[in-house]
């Protein structure tokens, strides 16, 4: 398989690696999110009577997970499947002893794939990070109406120019198709107040960025994929189970976090009942997000972002 890399060496710092890592229980663990495997290598070290089964919806980046768990002699304990977290099934009566979702993407996305995730280099609009499913962004970009494309930017970029980009785009693509990523940076560019695109030092040397999370955010559905995730894998979970999610963007971290509260209570309808709550079969472990430290987001800027929670399945005696 050839994998078309831009750059040579790929490479991933995976993200609070020692924090997630103390939440992972021995027996099975699930990666659903396995990248080039930096987390799930770290588990089979840790724990070396255990086995993985390791995910992504990626297949570049499967391939290159299991070069990296072949170089650290971790292969015969794995077992590799493509597909999205959110519709993966276990094997009949698995359960796990612990889940790992690292949402969104790779630095290998942003430096290495030629997908059109990056504003950095020149390439075809794609951003699907499964490329046999759904439709590159290109596509929908010269079909969607302007609201829909202002929403999609507003929503998941939180971009206050919204409506001027949307515009812009629309106006464009009337003349020429939007097919690359330079043709894309320039229309937001042109479409932007000169206060945000002037050069001024380091404040937004790339104004473009929310406009292009966005567009990803959409292209792959991240969130309805977390959504659906959210309602079926905590079952997937062994008595003292735990799900480790480490999110990057607020919508995310605020679905987790309400998400794992509902299961934490469970609302009672007896009339007489003492309370109108009984304990659900899960708990919270993390009151508040987990956050890199300042030593990891100065080695690794992209990880500045993140927000780990954990929610642990309770034995039948704790309900
Ligand atoms: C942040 S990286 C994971 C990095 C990994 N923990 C490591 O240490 O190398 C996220 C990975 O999840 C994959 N991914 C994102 N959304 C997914 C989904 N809905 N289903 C399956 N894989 C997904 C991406 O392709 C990417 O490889």
């Amino acid at each position: 398989m050839t994998l078309g890399l831009v750059t040579d060496e790929p490479r991933h710092a995976p993200v609070l690696f020692n924090e997630a890592l103390g939440f992972m229980r021995p027996g099975v663990h699930w990666d659903g999110t396995l990248g080039l495997g930096g987390h799930a290598i770290g588990y089979l070290n840790k724990f070396p009577d255990s086995h993985l089964v390791g995910s992504d919806a990626d297949l570049q980046m499967l391939a290159l997970a299991k070069e990296a768990l072949k170089n650290a002699q971790c292969l015969a304990r794995t077992t590799l499947l493509h597909g999205n977290y959110s519709e993966i099934e276990p094997e009949a009566n698995l359960k796990y002893d612990s889940i790992l979702l690292d949402l969104g993407i790779s630095s290998l996305h942003l430096d290495s794939l030629p997908r059109g995730i990056t504003y950095r280099f020149d390439q075809p609009l794609d951003m699907r990070l499964n490329t046999q499913n759904g439709e590159p962004l290109s596509t929908w970009l010269n079909r969607a109406s302007e609201y829909e494309i202002r929403s999609v930017i507003h929503r998941y970029g939180e971009e206050p120019a919204a409506p001027r980009i949307a515009r812009e785009i629309i106006k464009e693509r009337e003349n020429k198709p939007i097919e690359t990523t330079f043709h894309l940076t320039s229309i937001i560019r042109r479409a932007l107040p000169p206060s945000r695109t002037a050069q001024r030092g380091h404040v937004e040397r790339h104004p473009e960025v929310r406009t292009y999370q966005a567009f990803r955010i959409h292209t792959n559905s991240e969130l309805e994929h977390l959504e659906k995730a959210l309602h079926r894998i905590p079952d997937f979970l062994q008595e003292g189970g735990r799900l480790i999610i480490i999110s990057f963007h607020s919508l995310e971290d605020r679905l987790v976090k309400n998400h794992f509260r509902s299961l934490e209570r469970i609302a009672v309808s007896d009339p007489l009942a003492k309370s109108n709550w009984k304990q659900g079969q899960f708990q919270v472990l993390t009151p508040k997000p987990i956050v890199p430290a300042k030593d990891e987001i100065e080695l690794n800027p992209r990880s500045r972002s993140a927000k780990m929670r954990v929610l642990e399945k309770r034995g039948e005696n704790h309900v």
